[in-house]
């Protein structure tokens, strides 16, 4: 039997020429041996590379460390492998990195920095292609036609005062129609009052800093967006991490945990945990605001894409449940665009003159404009009808990922799907930094879980890709896919069972 399956192997597959001379192990003097036949050439894109076990036959090495050495060149962006047409060399849509000196075999790991921070400036990863980072609505859906008639009505309707210096509340036009859309499509609970416009929600994290409110320490998510951690940090608050599980923040753990007994605010993403996607769990909502009420202390509600929910009921915000305790942060960032610069502060009535103070004598950062365009986008519907029509094109794309996904890496699984714009791709332990590096090489620009992790953070370590399906227009996501599933790890071999 055994001399049948060796001749068998011999017979099966195709010649490839490698010299394994690379000291070191049999692995990876083969995986630099078959770098070195792509990077110079011998091998082309497209070509099959023989079955592992046919490979193995012909090296005198075992059918394991072929598989592996398949596996890791995959992982890098080398080598594609596909159900039904074999190993293959990847269409090389960017060169290889540069060889360091010293014979490195691969560029240096991408460095795990900060999403958003570090992106736009990392050295010599080529220009990506094709995008999938999170943070960014479909640019190319941003409602023009009927922004622009906004503009216009609210620019011939608007009394002339509002063209003089503007009131750091904001434009009680928009305050007015926010009350109204917050408390029906969110659940919010508020008077025009008590909400103060600004340029954004890290704008409200920078006025929020100003003040006593996250002093001495404020509690943040385990896993968040690292521009918030610096933000806050330049401000000089401290953050501490909350820990995080599947139910999303362990809210409880405000009134137990030592080392959050400094804290007197909590910073959550309840309605989608960002990055990870799931929903804050009830309890979890109700032990937040409990600690809120017991300790004196405030939770603050980042709601950034809390609109976007595609398998569910809505998930309210929690604001609702108490608004003396929580304080609710919207943005147009998400459903309309980041460029707009437009965010809402619903404040406990005991902080609005404070927030008022901190944003200064007259509005200097949210145009009045703007905000007379969105009030009348809201109050003429065109708001509604923009976020219903971008939930349909973000829920197909979302469905699309997820099909995509289960034909051609069923191994993947997929989390965080039913709500938002982004999802997250959980990979086996030990492979994120070579998926990014392998999506950097398909020219896919997309971030890992680690650069949103806490530095300080005692929850276990996840490893994903965080994949924003919503980035790129309509005609350029089924090519983005494609780079995306080029790049995952394929399955691990199934251990060696002897024979
Ligand atoms: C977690 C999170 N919160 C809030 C926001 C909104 O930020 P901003 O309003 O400053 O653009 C974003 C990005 O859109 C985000 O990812």
């Amino acid at each position: 039997m055994a001399e049948s399956r060796v001749n068998s192997a011999e017979i099966l597959g195709s010649d490839l020429h490698l010299e394994l001379t690379r000291a070191g192990s049999r692995r990876t003097a083969l995986t630099s041996a078959l770098r070195e036949a792509i990077r110079g050439g011998r091998l082309a894109p497209g070509t099959r590379l023989p079955p592992y076990r046919s490979l193995a036959a012909d090296l005198g090495i075992a059918r394991n460390t072929v598989a592996d050495a398949y596996a890791e060149l995959v992982a890098e962006g080398w080598l594609t492998a596909r159900q039904g047409s074999g190993t293959r060399v990847a269409p090389r849509i960017a060169p290889p990195p540069p060889q360091r000196g010293g014979g490195r075999e691969r560029g240096g790991p991408r460095a795990a920095a900060a999403p958003g921070t570090r992106r736009r400036r990392a050295a010599p990863a080529p220009r990506p292609t094709h995008h999938l980072l999170q943070g960014q609505p479909d640019a190319s859906a941003f409602p023009r036609t009927a922004w622009l008639a906004s503009a216009r009505r609210a620019l011939t309707a608007a009394p002339n005062e509002a063209f003089g210096p503007g009131d750091p509340h904001g434009r009680p036009e928009l305050r007015r129609a926010l009350a109204d859309y917050l408390a029906r499509a969110r659940g919010v609970r508020t008077d025009p009052d008590r909400i103060v416009v600004c340029s954004g929600f890290a704008h409200a994290l920078r006025l929020l800093s100003g003040t006593k409110v996250l002093r001495p320490a404020l509690a943040v998510e385990s896993y968040g967006l690292a521009f918030h951690r610096s933000l806050l940090s330049a401000a000089g608050v401290r953050t501490v991490p909350l820990p995080l599980d599947a139910h999303g923040a362990r809210t409880e753990e405000l009134a137990s945990h030592p080392g959050l007994r400094p804290v007197r605010a909590a910073l959550l993403t309840p309605a989608h945990q960002f990055p990870t996607g799931g929903p804050l769990h009830p309890e979890r909502r109700a032990a937040a605001v409990d600690w809120a009420r017991t300790s004196g202390g405030l939770v603050l509600e980042d709601d950034y894409d809390g609109e976007f929910r595609y398998d569910r009921q809505p998930v309210g915000a929690v604001q609702g449940l108490d608004p003396d305790r929580v304080l609710y942060l919207g943005s147009a960032s998400k459903s309309l665009s980041p460029a707009l610069r437009l965010g809402w502060m619903v404040l406990p009535d005991h902080l609005v003159d404070a927030l008022l103070a901190a944003k200064g004598e007259r509005e200097g950062w949210a145009s009045a404009l703007d905000q007379l365009t969105l009030a009348d986008f809201i109050e003429s519907g065109g708001y509604d009808r923009h976020v219903r029509r971008m939930r349909l094109r973000y829920r197909r794309r979302r469905d699309a990922l997820v099909a995509t996904l289960a034909e051609r890496a069923p191994h993947i699984r997929v989390s965080g799907i039913a709500a938002g714009l982004h999802a997250v791709l959980e990979l086996p332990p030990g492979t994120e930094q070579s998926a990014v590096q392998a999506a950097s090489w398909q020219g896919l620009a997309l971030d890992g879980l680690a650069g949103y992790r806490h530095p300080d953070a005692t929850t276990p370590r996840w490893e994903g890709l965080v994949v924003g399906y919503a980035t790129p227009p309509e005609h350029a996501f089924p090519a983005a896919l494609d780079a995306l599933c080029r790049a995952l790890p394929p399955e691990q071999p199934p251990p060696k069972t002897g024979g």
